[in-house]
């Protein structure tokens, strides 16, 4: 059974992937900081697979501690890298903070795989990367365009230190998969989204404020140029962004990479306003969600929604869940952690 790392795996998308890696027959190490996770996660996958992750807390900045991990699990078959921060806000307010985790992380894995006799390596990146892209939908030859955060700084570094290294060192294969905007949760509510603090994202947003977290929802803009004037995202529901990892893992176990570094869009190839995913939230709920329509949040793009074909014809995965499943998990979700 091929032992996969999934750093970052009691996160959001993580957790969702180990779930997938051990439905898959993957023995799984988790390593997790537990900066905005919780161990409590590992019963959920438990419960879910009936097979507890190996879980390690390390803090993947400390240089040593990452050489002695590597040291103890030299037989490692794949890495799944998520551990990041990923707050767009807080990574205006904090880059060092962003740059000296998510670069410098990076860099202290990419080095113990230089060790191994073969790497394959997947990273998670984001559609971030193309800012506001010139035409839709996103294919992933278009232009990578200046970060509009730290943040997505630190996803277009990772992805440039990962082709040089690639480049440089033959027995490292990679994959970097840009997602669109995760949201749901696992059908059993056993794992979800668990933002700390006051939500940044929309979905959880949403959620909080039916279920009474949150006094009312804001809208961010109604004059874009846009169909109902709100923007337009690629909301992929987590299960499906999941499987996918596991999809593009086995295409490096197996050699079937046309390149040793390979990138690919993850998204539904459809893209919703804000105000079709309230309807839908809405649709599925059975709840009137208490939202008011304010100014525009800075940085945000217009539009951005997923070319979907190089993910279908190269790596044969294609979303099978729609916005709808997405938002009843997310209410599910929601409804259990509060014990309603
Ligand atoms: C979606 C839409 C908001 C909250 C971010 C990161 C990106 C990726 C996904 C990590 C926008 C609107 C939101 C609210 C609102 N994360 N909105 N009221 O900004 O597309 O992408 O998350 O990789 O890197 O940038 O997602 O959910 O914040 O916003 O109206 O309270 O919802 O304006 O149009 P975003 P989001």
């Amino acid at each position: 059974m091929s032992k996969i790392l999934v750093t970052g795996g009691l996160g959001f998308i993580g957790s969702h992937t180990v779930v997938e890696l051990q439905n898959e027959g993957f023995e799984v190490v988790i390593i997790d900081d537990l900066s905005n996770s919780s161990e409590k996660v590992l019963d959920g996958i438990n419960a879910i697979t009936g097979k507890t992750p190996v879980f390690e807390k390390l803090d993947l900045k400390e240089k040593s501690a990452v050489e002695s991990f590597f040291k103890k699990h030299s037989d490692l078959k794949g890495v799944i890298h998520f551990a990041a921060n990923k707050a767009v806000g807080e990574s205006v307010k904090e880059p060092l903070m962003y740059y000296e985790n998510n670069v410098g992380s990076l860099v202290y894995i990419l080095k113990e795989l230089k060790k191994l006799p073969e790497a394959n390596f997947i990273f998670s990146s984001s559609c971030t990367v193309y800012g506001q892209a010139d035409k839709l939908p996103i294919t992933e030859d278009a232009a990578v365009k200046l970060a509009e955060s730290p943040y997505g700084n630190t996803k277009q570094i990772g992805e440039e230190i990962i082709q040089d290294t690639c480049n440089a060192i033959p027995s490292i294969k990679a994959i970097a998969l840009r997602y669109f905007n995760p949201i749901g949760a696992h059908e059993s509510a056993n794992i979800g989204e668990l933002p700390l603090g006051v939500p940044q994202n929309l979905v959880p947003f949403i959620t909080q404020t039916a279920i009474g977290l949150r006094e009312q929802l804001s809208v961010f803009g109604d004059d874009y140029p846009t169909p109902d004037g709100t923007c337009i995202r690629d909301y992929i529901h987590v299960v499906d962004l999941a499987k996918a990892h596991v999809v593009a893992l086995q295409r490096l176990l197996k050699g079937k990479n046309k390149k040793q570094y390979e990138t690919f869009n993850l998204g539904t190839g459809t893209g919703s306003s804000v105000l079709e995913v309230i309807k839908s939230f809405e649709k599925v709920s059975g709840e009137k969600l208490n939202y008011k329509l304010v100014d525009r949040r800075a940085g945000d793009v217009i539009s951005a929604y997923a070319d979907t074909q190089k993910a279908k014809n190269e790596l044969g995965w294609e979303t099978k869940l729609s916005l709808d499943d997405a938002m009843a998990s997310a209410w599910k979700w929601e409804k259990k952690v509060r014990g309603k």
